[in-house]
C-alpha cells in the first residue's frame, strides 16, 4: 500500500520559480495530489509578495492541474501541518551541493518530531539548477530578464513590482 496519495511540497515560494513548476509537475507522476504550502511567518516576514499573492500565482501557474495541486498558507510547524492534512511526504527540491546542509537538517529535525514523516528530495531539472526565489528577485530588482526563469504570470508580477 501506498504511504500517501497526497504530498506536502513547503517552501516561501516569494515567488513560484519554474524549478518549483517542474518539481510539483515530477512529483504527481508518483503521488496523486500535491498541495504547495506556503509558510506564513507575520514575525519576520520580509517576503516581495503578499502571501495571497503568492498563494494567486501559485494557483493560476496550475489552473489546469486544479483538484490535484492546491496552494495553501500554513502557519506553525510543518509537522503538524502535514499531520493535520493527513499526509506523511514532504517533498524537497535539491539544487547544487550547498542546499544539502540546510535540507539534511531540516529533514532530520521534521523526522525527529514526527518520525512518520517521511522527506523526499527530488534533484532539481538540470535548467533549473542555478534558479531561486532570492536571485531571480534580485536580477528582477535590477532590470535584469528573467523570463524563462519563472511563470509568465509571475514574470508579469515581477515587473509591476519593479517599475521603474
Ligand atoms: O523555501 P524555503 O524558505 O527554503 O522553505 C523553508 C520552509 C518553509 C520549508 C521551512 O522554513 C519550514 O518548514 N518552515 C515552517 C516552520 C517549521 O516547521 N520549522 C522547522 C523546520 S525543521
Amino acid at each position: 500500500m501506498a504511504i500517501s496519495d497526497l504530498a506536502i511540497y513547503p517552501g516561501s515560494f516569494d515567488p513560484i520559480t519554474n524549478g518549483h513548476v517542474d518539481l510539483v509537475k515530477r512529483t504527481l507522476r508518483v503521488f496523486d495530489k500535491v498541495i504547495v504550502a506556503i509558510a506564513s511567518n507575520p514575525d519576520k516576514d520580509r517576503s516581495l509578495f503578499s502571501l495571497q499573492e503568492r498563494i494567486d500565482m501559485v494557483n493560476e501557474v496550475f489552473a489546469d492541474l486544479r483538484g490535484r495541486v492546491t496552494a495553501a498558507s500554513f502557519q506553525g510547524l510543518l509537522v503538524d501541518y502535514a499531520e493535520r492534512k493527513g499526509s506523511t511526504v514532504v517533498i524537497r527540491g535539491l539544487r547544487a551541493i550547498s542546499d544539502f546542509e540546510y535540507e539534511f537538517q531540516m529533514a532530520m529535525m521534521n523526522h525527529r518530531l514526527k518520525p512518520k514523516l517521511e522527506t523526499f528530495f527530488m534533484m532539481t531539472g538540470e535548467s533549473e539548477f542555478y534558479t531561486s526565489s532570492r536571485l531571480v528577485k534580485e536580477v528582477a530588482s535590477l532590470g535584469g530578464d528573467v523570463s524563462g526563469l519563472v511563470p509568465d504570470n509571475v514574470l508579469a508580477k515581477l515587473r509591476e513590482k519593479f517599475k521603474r
